[in-house]
Parts: C-alpha cells; sequence; structure tokens
C-alpha cells in the first residue's frame, strides 16, 4: 500500500485525490488517509503532493514508520468519508508545511 505521512497533518492540500484511480482516500478534519485494502499501489499521487507527504509503504522514511499503522486504523473510522475532488488546503496550511512531528496535531 501507500502511505500518507505526517508532512500531509495540518496541511491537507487535497491535490492527490483527484488522481487516485481507486478512490481509496479518506478525509479526516486535518488529515487525509489512504485505505490500505483500496489502494493498488499505483503511485500516481506521489508527485501530486506539494509537500511529498506520500510514500510506497516500503519507502517510507525510518521516523514514519507509525503511519502504517494509523492510515490503516484512520481509514475504518466512521466519520472519515471517501474523498474523491480537490477541495483546496486548510486556511493556515502554508504555515504548517515545513513544520516536522505534526502528530500532535492530529484531529480525529
Ligand atoms: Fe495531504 Fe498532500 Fe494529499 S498534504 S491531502 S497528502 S496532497
Amino acid at each position: 500500500t501507500h502511505v500518507v505521512t505526517e508532512a500531509c497533518i495540518a496541511c491537507k492540500y487535497t491535490d492527490c485525490v483527484d488522481v487516485c484511480p481507486v478512490d481509496c482516500f479518506r478525509e479526516g478534519p486535518n488529515f487525509l488517509t489512504i485505505d490500505p485494502d483500496e489502494c493498488i499501489d499505483c503511485a500516481v499521487c506521489i508527485p501530486e503532493c506539494p509537500v511529498s507527504a506520500i510514500y510506497a509503504e516500503e519507502d517510507l522514511p525510518s521516523d514514519q514508520q507509525h503511519m502504517i499503522a494509523l492510515n490503516a486504523e484512520l481509514a475504518r473510522l466512521p466519520g472519515w468519508k471517501s474523498i474523491t475532488k480537490r477541495k483546496g488546503p486548510l486556511p493556515d496550511a502554508d504555515a504548517h508545511k515545513d513544520q516536522p512531528g505534526k502528530l500532535p496535531l492530529l484531529k480525529r
């Protein structure tokens, strides 16, 4: 599967969803997750993300390994619905885009 990493948190640019052929993105308040049961590993979303938040599982940086389980967990939350059309980033996305360690900011 492919995995959305912490770089997405508090940004949520949403460019990624337009290109997904299987509609595997799920939307939370300030993060998108990939449903690992739906992702077909096509990788077309990777270059679309302005903050390079998306990785193939096997290419994940060592400090983002926890995001594999978190993507799967969040994708199962009933409130996290499918998103298939770009809607623009969160209002303060640019202020957060280069911020490291954003996990504490994640909202469910
Ligand atoms: Fe997040 Fe990047 Fe998509 S910031 S919503 S993974 S375009």
